[in-house]
């Protein structure tokens, strides 16, 4: 807590005005946590001298900031129309039946989670999604599958 406290410190030093800081000082938040979690985000609020409300308001707007725990391994279903008639809903319906969560929800071992998400731009390599930052296009579910099994297996975020 004190590091983080320290890190804020530094990007409020770093970019002078307290709101310009904002952004960078949740991205520190979400790698101290993995999400904008109360106490990060009442540690931001503090250090830049701004309303917690105008914190959690902006954690919020933003899709890239999560304001529950997700899973190490975080998927971002596209259910845009290309993704949809290609097989997003496959997706969608493996992380149901065979991990066993719904959308927000992580499973037990902390590993996997997802969210529906509108087009990320790769329509022509449908269905896309995200893993954390990793874009995978043409994902259909036995590819999925494999994947997943990788993970669990490797447990690294690298899937090979
Ligand atoms: S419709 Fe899925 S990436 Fe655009």
């Amino acid at each position: 807590m004190e590091k983080l406290r320290e890190d804020i410190r530094k990007i409020k030093e770093e970019f002078k005005k307290g709101k310009t800081a904002l952004i960078p000082a949740l991205h520190r938040v979400v790698e101290e946590y993995g999400y904008v979690n109360e106490e990060g985000a009442k540690l931001v609020a503090e250090e830049l001298d701004i309303s917690l409300d105008h914190v959690i308001s902006v954690a919020s707007f933003y899709q890239f900031f999560k304001l529950k725990p997700v899973g190490k391994y975080h998927f971002q279903i596209c259910t845009g129309l290309t993704c949809m008639i290609n097989g997003a809903l496959d997706l969608v319906h493996y992380f149901n039946r065979e991990l066993g969560v719904r959308e927000n929800e992580v499973t037990p071992d902390g590993l996997f989670s997802y969210e529906i998400v509108q087009c990320i731009g790769c329509g022509d390599r449908a269905p896309a999604v995200l893993m954390n930052d990793q874009r995978l296009e043409g994902l259909k579910v036995e590819k999925l599958s494999r994947l997943i099994e990788e993970l669990k297996a490797k447990g690294d975020g690298s899937p090979s």
